[in-house]
């Protein structure tokens, strides 16, 4: 068993308890509880009930091989496979952006403007994070999400099957394959479009660091500084919105007047940028007129 003795050789032989395998692993304590949770199969409470009891040499090791891949940067939702959004737990792989907290207020826009029985559009679904909670958050919403990359569209697929059972039944949640608009039939059409489409231009040095290290580069990365994929996605739009129908989009903080002024160019109006908690504009939204 390789790995147990490398987190802390000063140990000695011994297996540690619980919580000295959390203080010895070099981890923030939240993160290493996150792996040791997922290690050894052992809720949160109860590894805090029993924190000074020996840990289990087979939880240990497990233990011990997820802090190492840790410490060299690995994600901590890629080491445990899972990541919380808007309250479910998704299961995200090397193939899939890790859904972030700022995505949530995408969704929430959504849900804000949604009439009763609407469609809507998910483009670049990865995870299927935004589709599968409005459909799950919204049992009269019809849902079609879109992605290029067949190995995401694999992980949305398990998702709404654990997360979204009953939408799936009623087929109101559905998957298509293929680039931006080129998913779709030329003649669907939808009350709102959300995406959040890669924007990070090629070479950002923010590429090279923390968790972007390991996501899929056609996940984050676009051509035009960043702007080529929400320039596409915003020229077609008025070909699949219904009049009066939004298209909300997550972008990066400092991209807002770009879109707003190519949102104005395609013939938007209603424009807005909506900010995240810590007051960063995030997604901008526009709505076609009646
Ligand atoms: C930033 S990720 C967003 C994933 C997910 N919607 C979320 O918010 O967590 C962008 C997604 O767009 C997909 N994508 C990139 N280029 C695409 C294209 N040309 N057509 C369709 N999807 C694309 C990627 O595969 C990725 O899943």
């Amino acid at each position: 068993m390789s790995g147990r003795w490398t987190i802390a050789p000063a140990l000695g032989p011994a297996t540690p308890s619980w919580d000295r395998l959390v203080l010895a692993s070099g981890l923030p304590r939240l993160e290493a509880r996150v792996l040791l949770e997922h290690a050894s199969g052992r809720r949160r409470e109860w590894l805090l009930a029993h924190g000074d009891e020996i840990a289990d040499a087979r939880a240990a090791d497990a233990f011990a091989g997820l802090a190492r891949r840790r410490r060299d940067g690995e994600p901590v939702a890629y080491l445990t496979g899972s990541r919380e959004f808007l309250g479910r737990d998704f299961e995200v792989s090397p193939s899939v952006l890790i859904p972030r907290p700022e995505t949530e207020l995408l969704v929430q826009a959504v849900l804000d403007r949604a009439l009763p029985g609407a469609r809507v559009l998910d483009l670049g679904t990865g995870s299927g994070a935004i589709a599968i909670s409005l459909a799950c958050e919204r049992a009269d919403l019809y849902v079609v999400a879109t992605d290029r990359s067949p190995e995401a569209l694999a992980v949305a697929r398990r998702n709404a099957q654990r997360l979204a059972g009953q939408a799936l039944a009623g087929a109101r949640l559905l998957w298509r394959a293929g680039s931006w608009w080129d998913a779709l039939d030329a003649q669907d059409r939808f009350d709102l479009v959300a995406s959040n489409p890669p924007y990070i231009g090629a070479g950002d040095p923010h590429l090279a660091q923390g968790d972007l290290r390991y996501e899929p580069q056609q996940a984050l990365v676009a051509g035009g500084g960043g702007l080529d994929a929400l320039r596409e996605i915003v020229a077609g739009a008025p070909r699949h919105l219904r009049p009066a129908g939004w298209l909300l989009l997550e972008h990066g903080c400092d991209q807002d007047g770009a879109l707003r002024a190519l949102l104005a160019g395609a013939g938007f109006e209603s424009i807005q940028t909506l900010r995240d908690v810590s007051g960063l504009p995030r997604v901008t939204l526009g709505r076609m007129p009646e």
